[in-house]
């Protein structure tokens, strides 16, 4: 939990004034800090972030998450204001793929269908056939059809993950996550042994044999599901751990315990209530995608919304 003093209380009521004065949505990722999901509108995994920022009626957008998940609002809804309280907050796995490394790579391939991951710059989307979310993936992955050659880019978690479950051979881009690639099988067996009746939920973007070792393997919506549903009471969580505060609030009966405290994202952490009062007074950072770039990446975007 956070603190909630009188200073709290006042910064909250001036961000809720300036959101109906802006008429502007909140957005949050679960992995920000609890007093953001606490204000935010919405609060959801990085498919459903999307499928409320390209329906909404707003006119602007805060996104409260990281800068792949506020330029993917800006490309869906190309005629709304799109602003992230902390401009610097970003993804390092999608930098992991630049737009030039994956020409030469599609060159090198040759006639290739190309999935990326959402965790990606407009860039890479732009050059890409379908973009899929960890919610997705699978699902995205089955819909290219049998004779067709895959490169997925950038998490080689996530795709080899996808692979086995669709039963595909994929081309999979060198890149990964931090947070979830440092998570070892020996730290989740040190938390299994403290916590030996609790289910282990694990994110896709972890290790292969991490993913192993799971009894629900999910994005963090389903993650979310997967334990309002379950009549088990202990639950080990492998992803990152702002997540705890929905786990906790939607379960309050429920125990939840994050494998390894080293499954903290620093970016995600960057957005606080000071730089949302301050985004929605400037209405800056604003996040910005040029119509050339954007029209592309689209396509892709959409194919994914769509499937
Ligand atoms: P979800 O799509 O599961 O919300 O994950 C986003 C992300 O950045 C995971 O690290
Ligand atoms: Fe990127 Fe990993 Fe942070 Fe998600 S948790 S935003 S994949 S660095």
């Amino acid at each position: 939990m956070y603190e909630q003093n009188d200073e709290i209380q006042k910064l909250r009521e001036e961000i809720l004034r300036l959101k109906d004065e802006r008429c502007a949505l909140i957005l949050s990722h679960y992995y920000q800090r609890p007093e953001i999901q606490d204000i935010a509108d919405y609060v959801g995994d990085s498919l459903e972030l999307s499928r409320t920022a390209a329906k909404t009626d707003k006119k602007v957008i805060v996104f409260c998450g990281v800068h792949f998940m506020a330029e993917s609002a800006a490309i869906l809804s190309p005629d709304k204001t799109v602003l992230i309280p902390d401009v610097t907050a970003g993804c390092p796995m999608a930098d992991m793929v630049t737009r030039e490394a994956l020409i030469a790579k599609k060159k090198e391939m040759q006639d290739v269908t190309v999935v990326t991951y959402v965790n990606s710059s407009a860039e890479v989307k732009a050059e890409s056939d379908i973009c899929c979310t960890s919610a997705n993936v699978v699902k995205v992955v089955e819909s290219v059809p049998k004779e067709r050659k895959i490169l997925f880019v950038p998490d080689r978690n996530l795709g080899s993950y996808a692979s086995l479950k669709a039963d595909r051979d994929i081309e999979l881009w060198d890149g990964y996550c931090y947070v979830h690639d440092n998570l070892t099988a020996e730290d989740v067996k040190a938390a299994k042994k403290k916590h030996p009746d609790a289910k282990l939920l694990v994110h896709p973007e972890c290790r292969p044999e991490v993913i192993e070792m799971a009894d629900c393997v999910a994005s963090t919506s389903g993650m979310l599901r997967f334990a309002k549903e379950s009549s088990a009471s202990e639950f080990l969580i492998a992803t990152e751990e702002g997540i705890l505060h929905q786990f906790r609030k939607q379960n309050p009966d429920k125990k939840f315990y994050i494998v390894h405290e080293k499954l903290l994202c620093v970016d995600m952490k960057k957005i606080n209530l000071h730089k949302l009062k301050k985004c929605l007074e400037d209405l800056q950072p604003r996040v910005q995608v040029s119509e050339e770039i954007r029209k592309k990446a689209l396509l892709s975007l959409e194919r994914m919304i769509r499937s």
